[in-house]
């Protein structure tokens, strides 16, 4: 089997030499294989490129090309599409040039991808013998943690088997994809390619250490975090658009129920009560048939438990909220209306994830082996994320 390494560079010229040194390595062994740049730089990395790709020329190496790019369109997600776009083998392997991601893991990424019978094989942080080390700080760390559950919630089903969907580290085997389709920007390429294409492709994880950048520096802003919401945007947001919709209109009815309930005479405390409870049901049967209903069968609880675990969850998140809008308020004499408004907005994303991560969370599927038949059954298989509701267009 054949590959093709592309590796997105802006201004990495401390680490092309030593990246094709140990590509080349790696990919020792693997005949037709290649490296290809495709570079946005605006200093002298592409006359690096040029050099290293003579000695890998002149010394029999494997072949360095580059793609040079004077208009950086679609940022890094543009230029790995661009890349991919020029691949002529069946698997590409997708990596940072910094040397964060192991070039030795390349060809086992593709390897396992092929004989596995997968379409993309994710290297994760965060799986078994994964780690986000090289991230600085705790900050970015908790940004990278929260953004991958946020997104895992939003397309539990296309991403159920994958725990780092914001990974620039990735095989993939160029048929599965439909490049045309994708709408890249900013730096999550590997979202786009699980939740935009037309069918569910067929993913399995590598653990993999996230290392320290060899030279040069990071290129992600905070920029960088507002093009990711702009991302999910145009994905409209997975599932968490119609969480939302359905949540809105639970806080009308309850208002409205509050309204009719004291016009007609009852005291303001019973009609509240019996506004939340309405509500509560209300929504919960809406969220079951038009937010989760194609994870019904597929997760780990029946019925009652999902009522009681949805019901225990937000009756447990209105009390604590309320009393830490009671302490915040108490303690440094803001006006509860705004502290209210950014907890109902903190509580809105936990009740969401803890509903799609939790109480509706689909199993793993095992990948299907080679020589399996396929495709497997309906709602169980990797090939079986049946349901089409999670494409997005
Ligand atoms: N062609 C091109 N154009 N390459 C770019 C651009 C661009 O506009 N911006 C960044 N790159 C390249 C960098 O040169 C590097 O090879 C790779 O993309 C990743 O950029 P870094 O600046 O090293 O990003 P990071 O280490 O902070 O981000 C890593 O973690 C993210 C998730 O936490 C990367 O692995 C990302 O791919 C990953 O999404
Ligand atoms: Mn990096």
């Amino acid at each position: 089997m054949s590959i093709t390494v592309v590796v997105p560079t802006f201004n990495e010229g401390p680490n092309v030499a030593e990246l094709v040194r140990r590509l080349d390595e790696a990919l020792e062994g693997t005949p037709g294989a290649s490296v290809l740049f495709v570079d946005d730089s605006r200093d002298d990395t592409p006359s690096v490129i040029e050099r290293v790709a003579a000695e890998q020329a002149a010394s029999g190496g494997v072949p360095v090309r580059m793609i040079h790019r004077e208009v950086a369109d679609g940022g890094l997600s543009g230029a790995v599409v661009e890349g991919l776009r020029a691949v002529g083998t069946e698997w590409a392997v997708v990596m940072d040039g910094d040397l964060q991601h192991p070039p030795e893991l390349a060809t086992v990424l593709a390897t396992r991808g092929r004989e596995a019978g997968l379409d993309v094989v994710v290297a994760s942080r965060y799986i078994g013998g994964g780690d986000a080390g090289g991230l600085d700080g705790h900050w970015r760390r908790a940004v990278s943690t929260v953004s991958a559950l946020l997104a895992r919630s939003m397309f539990p089903l296309r991403l159920r088997n994958v725990t780092d969907p914001l990974t620039g580290f990735f095989a993939v085997r160029l048929g599965a994809l439909d490049l045309d389709a994708l709408r890249p920007r900013g730096f999550k390429i590997l979202l786009e390619i699980l939740a935009r294409g037309k069918r569910a492709l067929a993913v399995g994880e590598e653990p993999f250490v996230f290392g320290e950048r060899h030279g040069g520096s990071s290129k992600a802003t905070l920029r960088m975090g507002l093009r990711y919401l702009e991302q999910l945007a145009s994905l409209r947001f997975g599932r968490m658009s119609r969480f939302a919709i359905i949540g809105g209109m639970g806080a009308v009815w309850n208002v409205l129920i509050l309204w009719a309930l004291t016009v007609l005479g009852m005291h303001y405390l019973g009609a509240a009560v019996i506004a939340a409870a309405v509500t509560i049901s209300v929504n919960f049967a809406l969220q079951e048939r038009f937010v989760f209903r194609d994870l019904l069968g597929q997760g780990r609880f029946g019925f009652w438990s999902r009522l009681a675990h949805s019901v225990t969850f937000n009756g447990t998140e209105a009390v604590v909220r309320t009393a830490v809008l009671g302490l915040i308020v108490e303690l440094s004499g803001f006006w509860a209306v705004p502290v209210q408004g950014a907890l109902l907005a903190v509580a809105f994303l936990l009740r969401f994830v803890f509903h799609s991560q939790w109480v509706y969370r689909p199993r793993r599927t095992a990948p299907p082996r080679l020589g399996d038949a396929l495709p497997t059954p309906p709602g169980h298989g990797v090939l079986g994320a049946a349901s089409t509701d999670e494409r997005v267009q």
